[in-house]
Protein backbone atom coordinates (compact mmCIF):
# COMPACT_ATOMS: atom_id res chain seq x y z
CA UNK A 1 0.00 0.00 0.00
CA UNK A 2 1.38 3.26 -1.20
CA UNK A 3 1.01 5.96 1.70
CA UNK A 4 2.28 8.91 0.19
CA UNK A 5 -0.44 10.33 -1.00
CA UNK A 6 -2.97 12.74 0.39
CA UNK A 7 -6.02 14.96 -0.67
CA UNK A 8 -5.55 18.48 0.10
CA UNK A 9 -9.14 20.08 -0.33
CA UNK A 10 -10.80 21.20 3.00
CA UNK A 11 -14.45 22.29 3.97
CA UNK A 12 -14.93 25.87 4.01
CA UNK A 13 -16.26 26.14 7.48
CA UNK A 14 -17.67 24.37 9.91
CA UNK A 15 -20.64 24.31 8.78
CA UNK A 16 -20.47 23.53 5.55
CA UNK A 17 -19.01 20.25 6.95
CA UNK A 18 -22.13 19.95 8.74
CA UNK A 19 -24.21 20.46 5.94
CA UNK A 20 -22.73 18.52 3.45
CA UNK A 21 -22.35 15.05 6.24
CA UNK A 22 -25.72 15.71 6.89
CA UNK A 23 -27.02 16.33 3.44
CA UNK A 24 -25.02 12.51 3.11
CA UNK A 25 -26.43 11.46 6.34
CA UNK A 26 -30.20 12.31 5.15
CA UNK A 27 -31.59 10.51 2.39
CA UNK A 28 -34.05 7.42 1.41
CA UNK A 29 -33.59 5.62 5.29
CA UNK A 30 -35.06 8.27 6.97
CA UNK A 31 -37.85 9.16 4.59
CA UNK A 32 -38.90 5.34 4.17
CA UNK A 33 -38.01 3.52 6.07
CA UNK A 34 -37.25 5.02 9.15
CA UNK A 35 -41.09 5.77 10.35
CA UNK A 36 -41.96 2.59 9.16
CA UNK A 37 -39.73 0.14 10.97
CA UNK A 38 -40.24 2.25 13.94
CA UNK A 39 -44.22 1.98 13.94
CA UNK A 40 -43.83 -1.88 13.20
CA UNK A 41 -41.42 -2.55 15.69
CA UNK A 42 -43.42 -1.05 18.96
CA UNK A 43 -42.99 2.50 18.30
CA UNK A 44 -41.54 4.63 21.33
CA UNK A 45 -39.92 1.37 22.45
CA UNK A 46 -38.01 1.17 19.46
CA UNK A 47 -37.39 4.25 19.48
CA UNK A 48 -35.66 4.12 22.94
CA UNK A 49 -33.12 1.50 21.33
CA UNK A 50 -32.64 2.94 18.46
CA UNK A 51 -31.67 6.04 20.34
CA UNK A 52 -28.95 3.93 22.58
CA UNK A 53 -28.11 2.69 19.14
CA UNK A 54 -27.37 6.16 17.83
CA UNK A 55 -25.95 7.43 20.96
CA UNK A 56 -23.65 4.28 22.45
CA UNK A 57 -22.97 2.97 19.42
CA UNK A 58 -23.51 5.42 16.22
CA UNK A 59 -21.82 8.70 17.29
CA UNK A 60 -18.68 7.08 18.63
CA UNK A 61 -18.68 5.16 15.20
CA UNK A 62 -18.50 8.26 13.56
CA UNK A 63 -15.82 9.81 15.35
CA UNK A 64 -14.26 7.35 15.21
CA UNK A 65 -14.22 7.00 11.24
CA UNK A 66 -14.23 10.91 11.29
CA UNK A 67 -11.01 10.75 12.47
CA UNK A 68 -9.14 7.54 10.40
CA UNK A 69 -10.00 10.59 7.27
CA UNK A 70 -9.13 13.65 9.64
CA UNK A 71 -5.78 11.77 10.65
CA UNK A 72 -4.63 10.41 7.38
CA UNK A 73 -6.03 12.69 5.32
CA UNK A 74 -6.64 10.24 2.29
CA UNK A 75 -9.14 8.45 0.71
CA UNK A 76 -10.69 6.01 2.98
CA UNK A 77 -8.35 3.09 2.55
CA UNK A 78 -4.86 4.83 2.30
CA UNK A 79 -5.99 6.82 5.71
CA UNK A 80 -6.86 3.68 6.95
CA UNK A 81 -3.84 2.64 6.20
CA UNK A 82 -1.73 5.52 7.43
CA UNK A 83 -3.28 5.31 10.49
CA UNK A 84 -2.77 2.10 10.83
CA UNK A 85 1.25 2.57 10.45
CA UNK A 86 1.50 5.62 12.55
CA UNK A 87 0.45 3.20 15.61
CA UNK A 88 2.58 0.53 14.61
CA UNK A 89 0.56 -1.77 13.14
CA UNK A 90 -0.33 -3.70 9.67
CA UNK A 91 -1.43 -1.32 6.48
CA UNK A 92 -4.21 -4.25 6.15
CA UNK A 93 -6.20 -2.14 7.74
CA UNK A 94 -6.97 -0.40 4.49
CA UNK A 95 -9.51 -2.92 4.42
CA UNK A 96 -11.50 -1.04 6.70
CA UNK A 97 -12.00 1.86 4.07
CA UNK A 98 -12.23 -0.43 0.98
CA UNK A 99 -14.79 -2.19 2.59
CA UNK A 100 -16.47 1.21 2.98
CA UNK A 101 -16.01 1.82 -0.16
CA UNK A 102 -17.47 -1.10 -1.35
CA UNK A 103 -20.44 -0.87 0.24
CA UNK A 104 -20.67 2.65 -0.64
CA UNK A 105 -21.00 1.25 -4.55
CA UNK A 106 -23.81 -1.30 -3.38
CA UNK A 107 -25.68 1.11 -2.11
CA UNK A 108 -25.26 3.99 -4.76
CA UNK A 109 -26.36 1.04 -7.44
CA UNK A 110 -30.04 1.18 -6.57
CA UNK A 111 -29.46 4.64 -4.85
CA UNK A 112 -29.71 6.47 -8.23
CA UNK A 113 -32.25 4.49 -9.44
CA UNK A 114 -34.76 5.28 -6.95
CA UNK A 115 -34.12 9.03 -6.97
CA UNK A 116 -34.57 8.65 -10.84
CA UNK A 117 -37.70 6.86 -9.94
CA UNK A 118 -38.80 9.89 -7.73
CA UNK A 119 -37.99 12.42 -10.52
CA UNK A 120 -40.06 10.81 -12.53
CA UNK A 121 -42.49 11.20 -10.23
CA UNK A 122 -41.83 15.01 -10.20
CA UNK A 123 -43.23 15.29 -14.07
CA UNK A 124 -46.33 12.84 -12.89
CA UNK A 125 -47.55 14.79 -10.02
CA UNK A 126 -46.45 18.31 -11.72
CA UNK A 127 -48.65 16.79 -14.54
CA UNK A 128 -51.58 16.67 -12.41
CA UNK A 129 -51.60 12.59 -13.10
CA UNK A 130 -52.23 11.92 -9.11
CA UNK A 131 -55.82 13.92 -8.98
CA UNK A 132 -56.64 12.59 -12.66
CA UNK A 133 -56.18 9.09 -11.57
CA UNK A 134 -58.17 9.36 -8.33
CA UNK A 135 -61.04 11.30 -10.69
CA UNK A 136 -60.90 8.22 -13.01
CA UNK A 137 -61.23 6.10 -10.65
CA UNK A 138 -64.84 7.57 -9.19
CA UNK A 139 -65.15 6.05 -5.68
CA UNK A 140 -63.66 2.65 -6.90
CA UNK A 141 -60.43 1.85 -4.37
CA UNK A 142 -59.38 -0.96 -6.74
CA UNK A 143 -59.50 0.64 -9.55
CA UNK A 144 -57.23 3.90 -7.88
CA UNK A 145 -55.66 1.47 -6.49
CA UNK A 146 -54.64 -0.07 -9.80
CA UNK A 147 -54.22 2.60 -12.09
CA UNK A 148 -51.30 3.85 -9.42
CA UNK A 149 -49.75 0.23 -9.72
CA UNK A 150 -49.56 0.44 -13.24
CA UNK A 151 -48.08 3.53 -13.13
CA UNK A 152 -45.19 2.43 -10.93
CA UNK A 153 -45.25 -0.50 -12.69
CA UNK A 154 -45.05 1.10 -16.18
CA UNK A 155 -42.01 3.38 -15.00
CA UNK A 156 -40.49 -0.09 -13.94
CA UNK A 157 -40.77 -1.54 -17.27
CA UNK A 158 -39.80 0.96 -19.30
CA UNK A 159 -36.41 1.10 -19.65
CA UNK A 160 -36.22 4.30 -21.77
CA UNK A 161 -37.56 6.27 -19.01
CA UNK A 162 -36.12 4.76 -15.89
CA UNK A 163 -32.38 4.82 -17.98
CA UNK A 164 -33.05 8.59 -18.63
CA UNK A 165 -33.96 9.82 -14.81
CA UNK A 166 -31.07 7.55 -13.69
CA UNK A 167 -28.86 9.09 -16.17
CA UNK A 168 -30.19 12.86 -15.26
CA UNK A 169 -28.96 11.61 -11.82
CA UNK A 170 -25.68 10.51 -12.34
CA UNK A 171 -24.69 13.26 -14.31
CA UNK A 172 -26.06 15.71 -12.26
CA UNK A 173 -23.86 14.22 -9.54
CA UNK A 174 -20.95 14.22 -11.82
CA UNK A 175 -21.22 18.17 -12.41
CA UNK A 176 -21.38 18.95 -9.06
CA UNK A 177 -18.73 16.11 -7.65
CA UNK A 178 -16.42 17.67 -11.13
CA UNK A 179 -16.10 21.43 -9.85
CA UNK A 180 -15.01 20.54 -6.75
CA UNK A 181 -15.46 20.40 -2.75
CA UNK A 182 -15.93 23.89 -2.23
CA UNK A 183 -17.34 24.95 -5.58
CA UNK A 184 -19.47 21.83 -6.07
CA UNK A 185 -20.51 19.64 -3.48
CA UNK A 186 -20.30 22.76 -0.88
CA UNK A 187 -22.51 24.71 -2.89
CA UNK A 188 -24.93 22.20 -3.87
CA UNK A 189 -25.52 21.25 -0.25
CA UNK A 190 -25.54 25.08 0.79
CA UNK A 191 -28.64 25.32 -1.60
CA UNK A 192 -30.58 21.86 -1.13
CA UNK A 193 -29.88 21.23 2.94
CA UNK A 194 -31.72 24.11 3.88
CA UNK A 195 -34.53 24.00 0.75
CA UNK A 196 -35.20 20.07 1.87
CA UNK A 197 -35.83 21.01 5.43
CA UNK A 198 -38.13 23.57 3.90
CA UNK A 199 -40.34 21.57 1.57
CA UNK A 200 -40.57 18.84 4.37
CA UNK A 201 -41.69 21.53 6.83
CA UNK A 202 -44.29 22.01 4.43
CA UNK A 203 -45.29 18.39 3.88
CA UNK A 204 -45.57 18.20 7.30
CA UNK A 205 -47.74 20.99 8.18
CA UNK A 206 -50.15 20.45 5.12
CA UNK A 207 -50.53 16.41 6.00
CA UNK A 208 -51.24 17.74 10.04
CA UNK A 209 -53.78 20.21 8.58
CA UNK A 210 -55.23 17.31 5.98
CA UNK A 211 -54.31 14.18 7.38
CA UNK A 212 -55.13 12.04 10.53
CA UNK A 213 -52.07 13.47 12.77
CA UNK A 214 -53.23 11.46 15.63
CA UNK A 215 -53.12 8.07 14.59
CA UNK A 216 -49.79 8.51 12.86
CA UNK A 217 -48.48 9.41 16.17
CA UNK A 218 -50.19 6.67 17.88
CA UNK A 219 -48.44 4.50 15.07
CA UNK A 220 -45.52 6.06 15.51
CA UNK A 221 -44.56 6.99 19.49
CA UNK A 222 -47.50 4.29 21.41
CA UNK A 223 -44.43 2.56 23.19
CA UNK A 224 -45.53 -1.57 22.83
CA UNK A 225 -42.43 -3.37 24.57
CA UNK A 226 -44.03 -6.73 23.70
CA UNK A 227 -42.73 -5.97 19.89
CA UNK A 228 -39.42 -5.64 20.82
CA UNK A 229 -37.51 -8.50 20.03
CA UNK A 230 -33.65 -9.65 19.16
CA UNK A 231 -34.45 -8.89 15.38
CA UNK A 232 -36.11 -5.40 16.18
CA UNK A 233 -32.64 -4.79 18.14
CA UNK A 234 -30.67 -5.83 15.32
CA UNK A 235 -32.81 -3.16 13.01
CA UNK A 236 -32.30 -0.64 15.34
CA UNK A 237 -28.79 -0.95 15.10
CA UNK A 238 -28.71 -1.92 11.50
CA UNK A 239 -30.42 1.43 10.82
CA UNK A 240 -28.66 3.52 13.19
CA UNK A 241 -25.65 2.28 10.89
CA UNK A 242 -27.48 3.12 7.74
CA UNK A 243 -28.61 5.93 8.57
CA UNK A 244 -25.69 7.97 9.78
CA UNK A 245 -24.04 6.85 6.55
CA UNK A 246 -21.38 4.81 8.52
CA UNK A 247 -19.53 2.12 6.79
CA UNK A 248 -19.53 3.37 3.11
CA UNK A 249 -16.35 5.32 3.09
CA UNK A 250 -18.10 9.13 3.46
CA UNK A 251 -17.08 9.69 6.78
CA UNK A 252 -14.15 8.67 6.45
CA UNK A 253 -13.33 11.24 3.07
CA UNK A 254 -15.63 13.93 4.85
CA UNK A 255 -13.11 13.74 7.61
CA UNK A 256 -10.39 13.95 5.24
CA UNK A 257 -11.74 17.46 4.41
CA UNK A 258 -12.12 19.12 8.10
CA UNK A 259 -10.53 22.13 8.74
CA UNK A 260 -8.13 21.99 11.86
CA UNK A 261 -10.06 22.98 14.98
CA UNK A 262 -13.39 21.45 13.84
CA UNK A 263 -15.06 19.22 16.77
CA UNK A 264 -14.98 16.13 15.72
CA UNK A 265 -17.32 15.39 18.73
CA UNK A 266 -19.41 18.12 18.26
CA UNK A 267 -20.28 17.88 15.10
CA UNK A 268 -20.96 14.27 15.20
CA UNK A 269 -23.36 14.86 17.77
CA UNK A 270 -25.35 17.76 15.38
CA UNK A 271 -25.08 15.53 12.41
CA UNK A 272 -27.08 12.79 14.53
CA UNK A 273 -29.41 15.03 15.81
CA UNK A 274 -30.25 16.30 12.66
CA UNK A 275 -30.96 13.14 10.77
CA UNK A 276 -32.97 11.93 13.60
CA UNK A 277 -34.85 15.06 13.49
CA UNK A 278 -35.44 14.92 9.71
CA UNK A 279 -36.67 10.93 10.18
CA UNK A 280 -39.16 11.56 12.67
CA UNK A 281 -40.46 14.98 10.37
CA UNK A 282 -40.81 12.51 7.41
CA UNK A 283 -42.42 9.79 9.80
CA UNK A 284 -44.89 12.92 10.67
CA UNK A 285 -45.29 13.86 6.96
CA UNK A 286 -45.97 10.96 5.72
CA UNK A 287 -48.43 8.65 8.18
CA UNK A 288 -51.05 11.06 9.09
CA UNK A 289 -51.54 11.25 4.61
CA UNK A 290 -51.41 7.03 5.08
CA UNK A 291 -53.49 7.16 7.63
CA UNK A 292 -56.74 9.57 6.87
CA UNK A 293 -56.55 7.78 3.34
CA UNK A 294 -57.29 4.38 5.52
CA UNK A 295 -54.31 3.03 3.74
CA UNK A 296 -51.72 0.66 4.97
CA UNK A 297 -48.32 1.93 6.79
CA UNK A 298 -45.50 0.21 4.58
CA UNK A 299 -41.72 0.35 4.08
CA UNK A 300 -39.69 0.76 0.76
CA UNK A 301 -40.51 1.72 -2.40
CA UNK A 302 -43.92 0.89 -2.20
CA UNK A 303 -44.67 3.44 0.31
CA UNK A 304 -43.47 6.15 -1.44
CA UNK A 305 -44.57 5.29 -5.18
CA UNK A 306 -47.56 3.57 -4.74
CA UNK A 307 -49.29 4.47 -1.34
CA UNK A 308 -48.65 8.26 -1.42
CA UNK A 309 -49.86 8.60 -5.36
CA UNK A 310 -52.96 7.48 -4.19
CA UNK A 311 -53.53 9.53 -1.05
CA UNK A 312 -52.27 12.92 -2.84
CA UNK A 313 -54.55 12.17 -5.83
CA UNK A 314 -57.53 12.10 -3.58
CA UNK A 315 -56.07 15.27 -1.35
CA UNK A 316 -57.14 18.86 -1.68
CA UNK A 317 -54.15 20.33 -3.72
CA UNK A 318 -52.46 17.40 -3.52
CA UNK A 319 -50.69 17.12 -6.76
CA UNK A 320 -49.09 20.56 -5.63
CA UNK A 321 -47.84 18.85 -2.31
CA UNK A 322 -47.02 15.76 -4.27
CA UNK A 323 -44.59 17.56 -6.29
CA UNK A 324 -43.16 19.19 -3.58
CA UNK A 325 -42.88 15.95 -1.84
CA UNK A 326 -40.70 13.81 -4.52
CA UNK A 327 -38.73 17.22 -5.20
CA UNK A 328 -38.03 16.67 -1.45
CA UNK A 329 -37.05 13.51 -1.56
CA UNK A 330 -34.97 13.63 -5.29
CA UNK A 331 -33.05 16.45 -2.68
CA UNK A 332 -32.29 14.24 -0.02
CA UNK A 333 -31.14 11.45 -2.18
CA UNK A 334 -29.04 13.55 -4.31
CA UNK A 335 -27.08 15.21 -1.48
CA UNK A 336 -26.02 11.19 -0.73
CA UNK A 337 -25.09 10.09 -4.06
CA UNK A 338 -22.65 13.15 -3.87
CA UNK A 339 -21.14 11.67 -0.94
CA UNK A 340 -21.27 8.57 -1.87
CA UNK A 341 -19.75 9.06 -5.31
CA UNK A 342 -16.83 11.56 -3.86
CA UNK A 343 -14.41 8.73 -2.31
CA UNK A 344 -14.42 6.89 -5.95
CA UNK A 345 -13.79 10.45 -7.40
CA UNK A 346 -11.08 11.38 -4.70
CA UNK A 347 -9.43 8.38 -5.16
CA UNK A 348 -9.13 8.64 -8.55
CA UNK A 349 -7.49 11.76 -7.85
CA UNK A 350 -5.47 10.72 -5.45
CA UNK A 351 -3.69 7.56 -6.76
CA UNK A 352 -3.67 7.79 -10.68
CA UNK A 353 -3.16 11.71 -10.37
CA UNK A 354 -6.34 12.43 -12.61
CA UNK A 355 -7.88 15.89 -12.73
CA UNK A 356 -11.22 16.22 -11.26
CA UNK A 357 -13.41 16.24 -13.88
CA UNK A 358 -12.30 13.34 -15.38
CA UNK A 359 -12.10 11.60 -12.29
CA UNK A 360 -15.91 12.68 -11.53
CA UNK A 361 -16.61 11.16 -15.42
CA UNK A 362 -15.29 8.21 -14.86
CA UNK A 363 -16.42 6.91 -11.27
CA UNK A 364 -19.87 8.21 -12.58
CA UNK A 365 -19.93 6.11 -15.69
CA UNK A 366 -18.88 3.27 -12.91
CA UNK A 367 -21.87 4.05 -10.78
CA UNK A 368 -23.91 4.45 -14.35
CA UNK A 369 -22.83 1.22 -15.89
CA UNK A 370 -23.72 -0.85 -11.89
CA UNK A 371 -27.21 0.93 -11.84
CA UNK A 372 -28.25 -0.38 -15.49
CA UNK A 373 -27.74 -3.87 -13.42
CA UNK A 374 -30.42 -2.83 -10.72
CA UNK A 375 -32.84 -1.10 -13.33
CA UNK A 376 -32.43 -4.39 -15.06
CA UNK A 377 -33.23 -6.20 -11.85
CA UNK A 378 -35.64 -4.34 -10.72
CA UNK A 379 -38.23 -4.89 -14.36
CA UNK A 380 -39.83 -7.48 -16.60
CA UNK A 381 -39.69 -10.88 -14.85
CA UNK A 382 -37.91 -9.76 -11.74
CA UNK A 383 -40.49 -7.47 -11.29
CA UNK A 384 -42.92 -10.32 -10.66
CA UNK A 385 -40.80 -11.25 -7.41
CA UNK A 386 -40.94 -7.93 -5.88
CA UNK A 387 -43.70 -8.16 -3.59
CA UNK A 388 -42.98 -5.13 -1.67
CA UNK A 389 -45.73 -5.59 0.67
CA UNK A 390 -44.53 -9.50 1.06
CA UNK A 391 -41.85 -11.23 1.90
CA UNK A 392 -40.67 -11.98 -1.59
CA UNK A 393 -37.01 -10.83 -1.76
CA UNK A 394 -35.88 -9.23 -4.34
CA UNK A 395 -31.99 -7.35 -5.75
CA UNK A 396 -33.43 -4.53 -3.74
CA UNK A 397 -34.15 -6.54 -0.23
CA UNK A 398 -30.53 -8.26 -0.39
CA UNK A 399 -28.69 -5.82 -0.95
CA UNK A 400 -30.16 -3.59 1.33
CA UNK A 401 -29.70 -6.70 4.04
CA UNK A 402 -26.26 -7.26 3.05
CA UNK A 403 -25.03 -3.45 3.48
CA UNK A 404 -27.34 -2.45 6.40
CA UNK A 405 -27.24 -5.78 8.17
CA UNK A 406 -24.37 -7.04 7.58
CA UNK A 407 -21.74 -5.31 5.72
CA UNK A 408 -22.19 -2.06 8.13
CA UNK A 409 -22.59 -3.46 11.57
CA UNK A 410 -19.10 -5.30 10.67
CA UNK A 411 -17.16 -2.72 9.21
CA UNK A 412 -18.49 -0.79 12.65
CA UNK A 413 -17.27 -3.37 14.75
CA UNK A 414 -13.71 -3.37 13.44
CA UNK A 415 -13.54 0.12 13.30
CA UNK A 416 -14.47 0.41 17.25
CA UNK A 417 -11.79 -2.27 17.87
CA UNK A 418 -9.26 -0.17 15.30
CA UNK A 419 -9.48 2.83 16.89
CA UNK A 420 -10.30 1.60 20.51
CA UNK A 421 -7.26 -0.49 20.50
CA UNK A 422 -5.05 -0.04 17.73
CA UNK A 423 -4.91 3.55 17.67
CA UNK A 424 -2.21 4.79 20.15
CA UNK A 425 -4.47 6.76 22.63
CA UNK A 426 -2.52 10.17 22.69
CA UNK A 427 -2.82 10.10 18.49
CA UNK A 428 -6.86 9.72 19.07
CA UNK A 429 -6.22 12.68 21.67
CA UNK A 430 -4.77 15.33 19.87
CA UNK A 431 -7.90 14.96 16.84
CA UNK A 432 -10.69 14.02 19.25
CA UNK A 433 -10.24 17.00 21.71
CA UNK A 434 -12.49 16.95 24.96
CA UNK A 435 -12.43 17.23 28.52
CA UNK A 436 -11.12 14.16 29.96
CA UNK A 437 -14.26 12.80 31.52
CA UNK A 438 -16.09 13.37 27.91
CA UNK A 439 -13.65 11.70 26.37
CA UNK A 440 -13.40 8.52 28.70
CA UNK A 441 -16.98 8.01 27.81
CA UNK A 442 -16.50 8.28 24.31
CA UNK A 443 -13.26 5.69 24.47
CA UNK A 444 -15.65 3.41 26.51
CA UNK A 445 -18.05 3.38 24.27
CA UNK A 446 -15.72 2.42 21.12
CA UNK A 447 -13.82 -0.12 23.35
CA UNK A 448 -16.25 -1.97 24.97
CA UNK A 449 -19.96 -0.88 24.72
CA UNK A 450 -20.04 -1.07 20.55
CA UNK A 451 -17.99 -3.98 20.18
CA UNK A 452 -19.52 -5.96 22.73
CA UNK A 453 -23.32 -5.03 21.72
CA UNK A 454 -22.33 -5.29 18.06
CA UNK A 455 -21.18 -8.68 19.04
CA UNK A 456 -23.82 -9.62 21.28
CA UNK A 457 -26.29 -8.86 18.68
CA UNK A 458 -24.55 -11.19 16.22
CA UNK A 459 -24.03 -13.75 18.19
CA UNK A 460 -28.06 -13.75 19.21
CA UNK A 461 -28.79 -13.73 15.94
CA UNK A 462 -26.87 -17.12 14.63
CA UNK A 463 -28.01 -18.67 17.89
CA UNK A 464 -24.84 -19.09 20.00
CA UNK A 465 -25.98 -17.34 22.96
CA UNK A 466 -29.79 -16.94 24.17
CA UNK A 467 -30.43 -14.09 26.43
N1 LIG B 1 -27.81 7.51 5.22
C1 LIG B 1 -28.56 7.30 4.02
C2 LIG B 1 -30.03 7.26 4.33
O1 LIG B 1 -30.45 7.32 5.44
C3 LIG B 1 -28.18 6.04 3.33
C4 LIG B 1 -26.75 5.95 3.00
C5 LIG B 1 -25.96 5.00 3.59
C6 LIG B 1 -26.21 6.84 2.12
C7 LIG B 1 -24.63 4.94 3.32
C8 LIG B 1 -24.88 6.78 1.84
C9 LIG B 1 -24.10 5.82 2.43
O2 LIG B 1 -30.82 7.13 3.43
NA1 LIG C 1 -30.25 8.90 7.27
Amino acid sequence: MNTNTSVTGRWSSRFAYILAATGAAVGLGNIWKFPYIMGENGGGAFVIVYLLCILFIGIPVMMAETFIGKRGRSTPANAAAKVAQESGHTTHWSLLGTSGVLAGFLILSFYVVIAGWALAYVFFAGDGQFSAMALAAGDTGTAHADAVGALFGGLLSDPFKLILCTTLMVVATVLVLGKGLNKGLETAVTALMPALFILLAIVMVYSAIEGNFGEAAAFMFAPDFSKLTIQSVLEALGHAFFTLSLSSGIMMIYGAYLPEGVSIARTSIWIAICDTIVALMAGLAIYPIVFANGMEPNAGPGLLFQTLPIAFGKMPMGDLFGTVFFVMIVFAAFTSAIALLESATAYLVERKGMNRWPAAIVSGLGIWVLSLGSIYSFTGAEWTKMSLFGHGENFFDVIDYLTSKIMMPVAGLFTAIFVGWKVKRHILEQEIVLSSVAFNIFYICLKFIAPVAITIVFAQLIGIITL
